[in-house]
């Protein structure tokens, strides 16, 4: 056992500070490039200040033969562009590894903190099984941090995607300062578990509970309401991050063709408390925006909640509804969001601005 006296503590010598809380950082959607594919690495340039976060891909959907390719083009894109990455930019640089069992990973690591550590804000860790996967990458983080003189640590983020690492959530978010959140891989989870899907993430008309027979006519139609085959897992993910003051993401959504698919599965997990998703192609980025955002109709009923609660204790009626401390810390959730993503976002502050609250 560590003692939380030095759970603080930099694991090197010269490491930098580890943080005490993780900062709450736009992250509506995270999108994925392939950092070896010219085409798509030509295109970052200009998406910077367009999305919350650029994530250049190392893992899975990169061919073997192109793996350093691949770490080689984070490298000259990260150097190449300015204003991605960093503390102040408008774009946060994430980056996903290979798996700590790849021969790739201890590479990985060390070219990418050593070239380009400043930019880096957080590095993502696929098929994390349970706290010592952490405990790794925390520890090798901090060797290269200090033999880099970074000023301050990098994030760690895990994709929730083997059954182990489901058992072992709680202690996966509690295992290092450094974690900033966690992704639901649904693919690779899917896998693990042997669940009979073959789809990246979303629903399956399979997954349903029908309505009970008509006693009268047990032949008719009977209705069928598909279920959310992700439902637990987001759960549990929310749930282990907010008790870690880290944030739950949706990950990825392989039809990319079904954009209103997409848009209810990313809503379901919004309203169960992800911040943000992944974005495998630039239309759904457009998505994520619109979606991990309160709308403006949220926000002037959470304003005039706000507004009627006046010192925030006691109960008021509004619209026949009854609001009380408890709604209105509901309601300061939205507001509060509202005000991050307005410091970043024009659109959307003009449309929360434009929001008239009436008594
Ligand atoms: C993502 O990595 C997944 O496996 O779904
Ligand atoms: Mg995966």
């Amino acid at each position: 056992m560590r003692s939380s006296k030095d759970f603080f503590r930099p694991l090197a010598v010269g490491a930098p500070q580890p943080v005490t809380e993780i900062p709450a950082r736009p992250s509506r959607a995270i999108h994925f490039f392939d950092p070896s594919n010219e085409k798509m690495a030509a295109k970052v340039p200009q998406m910077v200040g367009s999305v919350d976060v650029l994530l250049g891909n190392l893992e899975d959907a990169v061919k073997a033969d192109n793996k350093e390719a691949a770490r080689a083009g984070l490298v000259r894109i990260a150097k190449e562009t300015a204003e991605l990455g960093g503390q102040s930019g408008p774009t946060q640089l994430w980056t996903r590894i290979n798996a700590l069992d790849s021969p790739w990973v201890l590479d990985d690591l060390t070219t990418l903190v050593t070239e380009i550590g400043d930019k880096l804000d957080v590095i993502m860790v696929p098929k994390v099984q349970g706290a010592e996967d952490i405990h790794y990458v925390d520890r090798l983080l901090a060797q290269l941090e200090a033999r880099a003189g970074l000023e301050r640590p990098i994030l760690v983020h895990a994709i929730l995607e083997t059954a182990r690492g489901v058992a072992n959530i709680e202690e996966i978010c509690g295992a290092s300062p450094r974690m900033q959140g966690l992704s639901l891989g649904p693919a690779d989870l899917a896998a693990d578990r042997r669940m009979k899907t073959t789809r990246v993430g979303g629903g399956h008309p399979g997954y349903l509970v029908r309505s009970d027979p008509d006693p009268d006519q047990p032949d008719a139609h009977r209705t069928t309401y598909q279920q959310d085959l992700w439902h637990y897992t987001i759960a549990r993910m929310v749930d282990a991050c907010a008790m870690h003051g880290i944030y739950p993401y949706y990950g990825p959504f392989g039809d990319i063709a079904d954009v209103v698919a997409c848009e209810d599965q990313f809503r379901n997990a919004f309203l169960l408390g992800c911040v943000g998703t992944w974005s495998l192609h630039p239309k759904q980025i457009e998505i994520a925006n619109r979606v991990f955002a309160p709308s403006a109709d949220d926000i002037r009923h959470a304003r005039r909640v706000v507004a009627a609660m006046g010192d925030g204790t006691g109960a008021v009626m509004l619209d026949g509804k009854m609001e009380d401390d408890a709604s209105l810390k509901q309601c300061l959730v939205m507001v509060e969001l509202a005000e991050q993503l307005a410091a970043i976002d024009p659109k959307l502050k003009a449309a929360y601005d434009a929001v008239e609250v009436s008594a």
